[in-house]
């Protein structure tokens, strides 16, 4: 099939080449750096399948110019699939496959690198010791054995977070509205999510973003949790609402936060603007809190979750030449 492969990046092409020539090199890519959206859709016309990654709009605007150019499948390198209006690609006959599991691994180890980096300062202390300075204060941290972490979604990244959790001895309570026996297995247990704010130490996020759980973190629940808690979030950005977290994190309510993941993301995430003035004031307001640590978005970037990404990928559009459809379609009936 002829893919145009959107927001792509030099990693991007070389695992999707491989993952092609392992399927014979049936395909044919053209690459575009830019992110899809109503302007850059036109890139794509004749292409029968369009790749398309986390921050690429797929709205009713860019699906129906897509569908008019000749596109058939929408081949999401994710698994979330919050940016398609899924009404509008089944009004308009486009399938849309997913990545729904990918080395779920990558991103809870990367939830927990960022727990570590937080409590220990790690990226404070690297700084220092380069510069010649050993001197410890500031960098006081806590054990993690005994503390209470709270998983909110245990899907198959928070299942993987509540176990590594539990291998640092900590207590672990979760909340999810599909609960899975395996959480009382590790020796987790469910609460309800009012309960786990008010008792966690430590709150990472794992849900996926739906109109039930954005902003699932606003001021509110801020106010129900204990001083000094820290947050975590790698899932998506609007299931926090940043302006109550910089309240809290002003008022001393959120003693820690650390994000991959960041509502407004896409006009700043996999993009270098060292050179450029950030205009995003809530963002670089984050920035500024010496208890705040982000990344750009990276929780899948490991050799393994990005192999396995292109390779479902493939799958998926390959599946679709075959049959009509993907390998891991999404229905519109599974959104909210
Ligand atoms: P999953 O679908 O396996 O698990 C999500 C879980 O959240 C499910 O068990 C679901 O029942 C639960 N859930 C739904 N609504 C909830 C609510 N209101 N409260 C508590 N739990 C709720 O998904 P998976 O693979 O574990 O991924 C989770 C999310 O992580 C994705 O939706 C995506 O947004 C994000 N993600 C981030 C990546 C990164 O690089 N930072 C990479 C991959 C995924």
């Amino acid at each position: 099939m002829k893919i145009a492969v959107f927001s792509t990046r030099p990693y991007d092409r070389e695992f999707l080449d491989q993952a092609n020539q392992a399927a014979g090199g049936r395909h044919r890519f053209s690459w575009y750096e830019s992110r899809l959206n109503a302007t850059t859709a036109d890139l794509a016309r004749d292409h029968d399948c369009v790749c398309a990654f986390v921050n690429d709009h797929l709205g009713r605007q860019e699906l129906e110019i897509l569908a008019g150019q000749g596109t058939r499948l929408i081949a999401l390198r994710s698994a979330g699939f919050n940016n398609v209006d899924l009404e509008a690609a089944r009004d308009l006959g486009l399938q849309i496959g997913r990545v729904p599991a990918y080395s779920p691994d990558a991103i809870a180890e990367h939830a927990v690198a960022l727990i570590l980096c937080l409590n220990r300062k790690i990226h404070k202390a690297y700084a220092r010791v380069r510069e010649g300075n050993f001197a410890l204060e500031g960098l006081l941290g806590f054990d993690l054995k005994g503390k209470v972490a709270g998983v909110i979604g245990t899907g198959k990244i928070g299942i993987n977070v509540a176990r590594i959790l539990k291998g640092f001895g900590c207590e672990v309570l979760a909340s999810d509205p599909f609960e899975t026996p395996e959480l009382a297995q590790i020796g987790g247990r469910y609460v309800p999510v009012e309960e786990l704010m008010a008792a966690c130490d430590i709150i990472t996020l794992h849900c996926p973003l739906t109109p039930d759980t954005r902003h699932l973190i606003d001021r509110a629940a801020i106010g129900r949790m204990k001083h000094g808690v820290m947050l975590i979030n790698t899932s998506r950005g609007a299931v926090m609402d940043a302006r109550a977290v910089i309240s809290g994190l002003k008022n001393g309510r959120i003693g820690y936060v650390g994000l991959d993941v960041y509502e407004e993301e896409e006009d700043l995430f996999f993009e270098d603007l060292s050179e450029q003035v950030i205009r995003d004031d809530v963002f670089v307001r984050l920035m500024t809190f010496p208890n705040v640590l982000i990344t750009g978005h990276q929780g899948f970037f490991t050799r393994e979750a990005m192999s396995a990404i292109a390779g479902t990928t493939i799958g998926n559009i390959s599946a679709f030449e075959d049959s009509g459809t993907p390998l891991y379609p999404v229905q519109v009936e599974r959104r909210g």
